[in-house]
Formats: structure tokens, sequence, C-alpha cells
């Protein structure tokens, strides 16, 4: 856990494994099981980074746990609005997925309910509804701050802070942007260069901005006389050589055109998002709190929807709940692992193109395993290698007898993982012999996931009928909560 992290954890937002009790005692004394509700966005077959990120806990905490695991294929549309026709099939994946790694569903049976509920988010009208009562008390502020979205905006290409684009669509006049490249150019943008991407145009809009709604006081800041700023800004501002001086002269200024050219920037980038996307962490908290959920196990990507949402249940408690808390604040729990792309690329992902199914084939995989990077420094087989430094060896820590029992059950012949690095460490084995023994524990591994994959296969309908049913006991729990809601909020007009 890095700095940031453990501050996180004081601040409550993270459930420390250790401290984890599964259940609580109800209000009727009653010991129940803690509720977790987790999710992902179905856009696509699942991988392994979901895998030891996630669904790899989600198998072992179903039994502890009250388990919802949630299909977020609105969020999914957040970032793919334009293309809903991958959200069928990719219900479809995820749910296979979900069989394939283990998962024990609830299918409406009495003796189910203890099962993993299955829910799909789009249907069940309590989420939307909620998402709603929720904005109301959401500032503005924690949206735009929210880190999550604005690496997620800039991966999907609505624009960051960091974004190109200039302040508005609108250029200057040649002449001066011209100029300014050549001549002042140079010492500005070395100073705004950690602004990212800026141009003269940025600059000069920015600069022409303040220095029109300039005061006298400003001006003298800005090391100008009275006089100009007595002038009509506009006339004067059309004066290239006074710009250009202005710029060069005052620090004052310069400073106040950084800030006002990361203010542009900030806006541009939130201007090319959709309303969706930007309020989807409101509808997260509305995902995790339609069930009263406790734990939500998620990776430390997730962390400030967590915290966004603990701080909508805290506001609705305090502004409407009275003595009563109408909800729970959830912890993030955090226990699983990363793992990098075959690529060597930090994270595994679909837009990367550096993903291992779980659906994968035994020859896609090791077409994939075979490319995979090693220590560079380790040419020969005969030359020692740094596991520590090696993806395939990363992959061995995560797939191992230990981690899996389906690798522990096929009892392969393949050395252990301290054996593993001993025997690269001295040039015992070569990368391809331990790429092979990789993906037999690979095979190991998913054989058990493909058999139970490909009976859900041929019963597509029963599959649906899980969906259907989790989904059914998630519009229970929703209704419930939202009429909770509505009751504490007085909208409950015929009560
Ligand atoms: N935002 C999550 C992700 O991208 C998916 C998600 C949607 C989720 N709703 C949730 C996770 C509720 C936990 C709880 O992975």
């Amino acid at each position: 856990m890095d700095e940031q992290q453990r501050t996180k954890a004081d601040s409550g937002a993270v459930a420390r494994e250790a401290d984890l009790e599964p259940t609580y005692t109800d209000k009727a004394g009653n010991v129940v099981k803690k509720r977790i509700l987790t999710g992902d966005r179905t856009t696509g077959k699942l991988h392994l980074g979901h895998y030891v990120g996630s669904l790899r806990n989600r198998v072992k905490y179903q039994s502890i746990y009250d388990t919802f695991i949630l299909m977020a294929d609105v969020q999914a549309l957040t970032t793919h609005w334009e293309n809903p026709k991958i959200l069928k099939e990719s219900v479809r994946e995820v749910a296979l997925d979900y069989m394939a790694v283990g998962l024990d569903p609830y299918t409406g049976g009495p003796d189910d309910q203890t099962k993993a509920k299955i829910v799909v988010q789009s249907h069940v009208s309590a989420i939307a509804e909620l998402t709603v009562l929720y904005g109301l008390v959401t500032p503005m502020s924690i949206v735009l701050d929210n880190p999550t979205t604005k690496a997620e905006a800039q991966q999907y290409g609505m624009g960051g802070e960091a974004a190109p684009a200039g302040p508005t669509e609108e250029k200057t006049d040649v002449t001066l942007i011209t100029y300014i490249e050549e001549s002042t150019i140079p010492q500005l943008t070395t100073e705004f260069s950690e602004l990212g991407e800026i141009d003269a145009n940025d600059i000069v809009l920015a600069s022409r901005e303040l220095l029109k709604t300039m005061d006298v006081s400003q001006a003298q800041e800005y090391q100008q006389t009275k006089a100009a700023a007595g002038r009509a800004a506009e006339a004067a501002l059309d004066e290239l050589s006074e710009l250009i001086y202005t710029l060069e002269q005052s620090k004052t200024l310069r400073k106040d055109v950084r800030s006002l050219i990361i203010r542009h920037k900030r806006t541009a980038g939130i201007r090319q998002m959709t309303y969706g996307f930007l309020g989807y962490p409101v509808s997260q908290a509305a995902d995790i709190t339609f069930v009263n959920a406790h734990l939500v196990p998620v990776g430390e990507d997730q962390v400030p929807h967590i915290e966004l949402t603990r701080e909508i249940a805290r506001r609705m408690n305090k502004q409407y709940g009275g003595r009563r808390r109408i909800l729970v604040e959830p912890q993030a729990l955090i226990g699983g692992a990363t793992i990098k792309g075959l690529d060597g690329n930090a994270k595994m992902s679909k837009s990367l193109g550096n993903a291992v199914y779980l659906s994968d084939s035994d020859q896609d995989i090791w077409s994939k395993v075979k490319k995979a990077v090693t220590d560079p420094q380790r040419v020969r087989k005969d030359d020692p290698g740094r596991p520590e430094i090696c993806t395939i060896f990363a992959y061995h820590q995560q797939f191992n007898a230990t981690t899996e029992p389906n690798i522990a059950a096929a009892d392969l012949n393949v050395p252990a993982v301290e054996e593993t690095a001993q025997m690269c460490r001295t040039a015992g084995i070569g990368c391809v012999e331990c790429k092979q023994n990789l993906a037999a524990k690979l095979k190991a591994m998913l054989d058990p996931m493909r058999e139970r994959r490909s009976k859900w296969e041929k019963d597509i309908p029963g599959l649906m009928d899980i969906l259907k049913a989790g989904t059914g006991r998630g519009n229970e729990e929703g209704n419930a909560t939202a009429d909770r809601v509505k009751t504490a909020m007085h909208v409950d007009y015929w009560k």
C-alpha cells in the first residue's frame, strides 16, 4: 500500500481484510452475513486481469458473504453508447464467464437465498431512480475532480485536463500567432510545459481574455500603464506589440494566463463528455446502495467511487435520515491482484490488445504466451535471468498450485514458484520451457472452467433464467431501498 492508499484506508473507505467480520447482529438479534456487491461493465468477455483482480475472490467470498453481482450494462453504455449492439453478446459472455469461474448462482428457489445473486443493472429501475435522487446531494466538485473518471475520459478520448483541446475553436489572427510562435513561444511554452500540449493560440486567447477585463490595479500588476487599462481594452489588445510586451514583462500575467488555460482545458475536456459518463460514479453509488452493501470488492482504481458512495450515504443520512440511518456507508475490499499484459504493459486490457481471455483456447493462449517478453538481458539460455522483472514469472506467481485448486488437482510435473525463480536465476531453465510450464498450468486452471462454460453455452435460456432470477431479487431490494429513501425525503404523498 502506498502512502495515498494508507490515508484512504484510514479514512475508512477501504476495509482491512484482517479486521473483517463476515457477520453482524441485526436489530432483532440475528447473526447475519454481511452483504457484498461488486460488478463489471459488460463490454466484452472477461480476461485474466478480471480473474486475479476480482473473480477469483468472488468465488471465495460467495460462501462467506451474502453476494450480489451487478452486470453494469448501463455503465458500459457510458463509454460505448454508440455501439449498443455489443451489449447482448457481452451480457451473455460475462454471464458465461461467471458460470465458468464457479459462481454458484441464485436461481429463485427457496433454498437458494444465500447464493450469488446476479443482477442486470438496466433492469433494476430503482438504480436509475436513486441515481437521480443522489444527484441532488452530490457536489459538482467531487464529480469533476474524480481521478478515475478523468483517467477513463482520457482513455476513451473524451478529453481530460491535459487534453489537447484549445480554449475555443476560434483562431486568433495569423500574424499574431506566427509572431508569438517565432519570438516568444519558446520561452512561454517552457514555462507552460506541464499543461500538456498548448500552442500560441491558447496563450493569445487566454491573455486577451484576461487583458480585456483588466482593471487599474491589475494593469499595474501586469506592468501596464494606467493609460493602457483606461483604453478600450479590445482596441489596445489588437496591438500586437502590447500583448507581446505584457506577456514578456509580466510574471503575474503569465501566471494568470496559465490558470486560465488550465480552466479552459478542463472545461474543454468536460464539454466533450456526456452527462451520463460524468455522472456514472453517482449511478455506481446507487449500484452499491440499492442492496445496502457493506463491502465492495474492487480494484484500487475504484476507491474514489467508493469514497463518493460513502459521501452520498452520509449526506443522505444527515439530510434526510433524522436519527435513522437510511443508507449503509460501504467499504472497498481490496484483496485482488493486478496482472501485466503479456506484452509487458502494466495493465491487461482489451483496448491494449494484450489480454488473455478466460474463454481463450489453449492454442490462443500458447500463441500469446510464446510471444511474451521475458528478461531482455537474458539473450542466451545460459544467461542467468531476473525473475523479478519477468512477465512470465509474474504469471507463475499468480497461477500455481497454491493459488489455484485446479492447478493443484492436476498434479503437474512443473517446478513450484520459488524453484522456478531459482532455476531462472541460475540459468537452470530456458524461457521456452518456462513458458510451456505456464501454459500447462493455465490449461489445468481453465479446463474445468471450459467444461462448465460449454455446459451453459448449450443452455442459454437457462443462463438467462439465472439473470432474470437475480434481477428479480435485485428489484425487491431496490424497490425497498427506493421506498425507504423516498419516505425519508418526504416523497410519500399517499402513505
Ligand atoms: N466501475 C466498475 C469497473 O469499471 C464496474 C462497476 C459498476 C462496479 N458498478 C459497480 C463495481 C458497483 C463495484 C460496484 O470495474
